[in-house]
């Protein structure tokens, strides 16, 4: 979850912050509706109300949000400004002439972002009305990162006789995030694959076509976007302009690679799970003078196994054990009703379950924690 130094890294990114003003002026229109999904520190919203915007709703799922609230009340917006905490997927949001946001991680590919985009898009936009952004250009280079490789290397490690080698096969399945320098780039960037937020696919891949223009040592695939917001407005995150709040993503590789300036290779780049969270897939063939030098497959599930507990709970034919905690919340929810208060249902909790509570208030912790649950919407 984000935190305040967070939402301040992002609140003053030179490259972004300027650009996503310009877009929201070019799109937002006097007495608009707008949806800012996701919206931390408020920024956007701000920007859209100085825009003219009729009315803003600020949405997130992260608490902190009330400073929003707060914002707008001191400054005489709270009649244009609606803050709603909770998972904008769940929750009644108006038909809107513009959706703003900003989901991103070091890449757009990020958690269920795209999700929540694209349910917000379908339900919530109006005929004629504006997204923002409108499309992310996934760009990728071979890099050299020595930052990236110690990431896997450093499991070639040995403590108490326990050699921790075979660790590094897990450690280079993961997408990291680094700051990149364009003299990091062994080649020049190149187009992998367009996330269009009108009409996002749930996979996308691209195969590049490499030939390396200087000599180095080949760590892993740089990987970084270019925004198109509104028609004209764009933004890069490339390793080349200057440093953002992203950085840039690196896909590791097993082992670092020296590579000749004019070697070639095929890097196929593939991300499954859009919407759901994405699976990333890269693949790199090496050749010098049309001989194979290295060929490597890497998977990010790969990298984080799932537990073998959670598996065996997934079969048709286990039977779950009657937990206690279990019993504890579908009593809850039996009683959340929209009728009784949180005191009735915590008293109510603490004379069935005694040895469990003793005391009532020592039930309304609880309680207040299933209710919560639910009225974000993140169950
Ligand atoms: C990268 S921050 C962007 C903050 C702000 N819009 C800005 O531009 O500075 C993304 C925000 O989206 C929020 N978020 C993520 N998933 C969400 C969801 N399903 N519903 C509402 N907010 C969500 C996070 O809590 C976080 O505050």
């Amino acid at each position: 979850m984000y935190d305040l130094p967070g939402y301040l890294a992002m609140m003053h990114d030179p490259v972004r912050v300027p650009a996503y003003r310009s877009a929201l002026e070019q799109s937002v229109r006097p007495g608009d509706v707008v949806l800012d999904l996701g919206s931390g520190s408020g920024i956007l919203s701000f920007f859209a109300l100085a825009c003219s915007a009729a009315h803003v709703y600020a949405i997130d799922t992260n608490p902190l949000v009330d400073i929003v609230r707060q914002l707008a009340a001191r400054h005489g917006l709270s009649r244009r400004l609606t803050v709603v905490e909770g998972d904008a997927r769940v929750l009644d949001l108006p038909p809107a002439d513009v959706i703003v946001s900003d989901l991103r991680g070091a890449l757009p590919l990020y958690r269920d972002g795209i999700d929540v985009v694209d349910k917000i898009r379908r339900r919530c936009l109006k005929p004629g009305g504006r997204m923002l952004p409108l499309a992310d250009d996934i760009f990728v280079a071979p890099v050299a990162c020595p930052g990236a490789h110690a990431l896997v290397a450093g499991w070639r490690a040995r403590w108490a006789d326990v050699d921790y080698a075979t660790v590094t096969r897990q450690a280079a399945q993961t997408v990291q995030k680094h700051a990149l320098r364009a003299e990091q780039l062994l080649a020049p960037g190149q187009v992998a694959f367009r996330l269009d937020y009108l009409a996002p696919a749930r996979t996308l891949e691209g195969t590049l076509h490499i030939e390396f223009s200087r000599p180095g040592f080949w760590d892993g695939l740089g990987a970084w976007f270019e925004a198109t917001l509104s028609p004209g407005v764009r933004f890069s995150t490339a390793p080349e302009g200057p440093p953002t709040v992203y950085c840039q993503a690196v896909l590791p590789l097993y082992e670092t690679i020296a590579v000749q300036a004019g070697d070639r290779a095929v890097v196929r780049v593939r991300v499954y799970g859009v919407l759901e969270g994405p699976i990333w897939l890269w693949s790199v063939q090496l050749e010098r003078a049309a001989r194979l030098i290295a060929h490597e497959e890497h998977a990010t599930p790969s990298g984080t196994p799932i537990s073998a507990q959670d598996v065996k709970c997934r079969r048709p034919d286990y039977t779950p054990p009657a937990y206690q905690e279990a019993a504890v919340d579908r009593e809850i929810l039996n009683l959340v009703d929209g009728q009784r208060t949180t005191g009735e249902i915590a008293r109510h909790m603490a004379a069935c379950f005694p040895e469990r509570f003793g005391r009532w208030e020592a039930a309304l912790g609880r309680v207040g924690a299933v209710v919560s649950r639910y009225r974000r919407g993140a169950a």
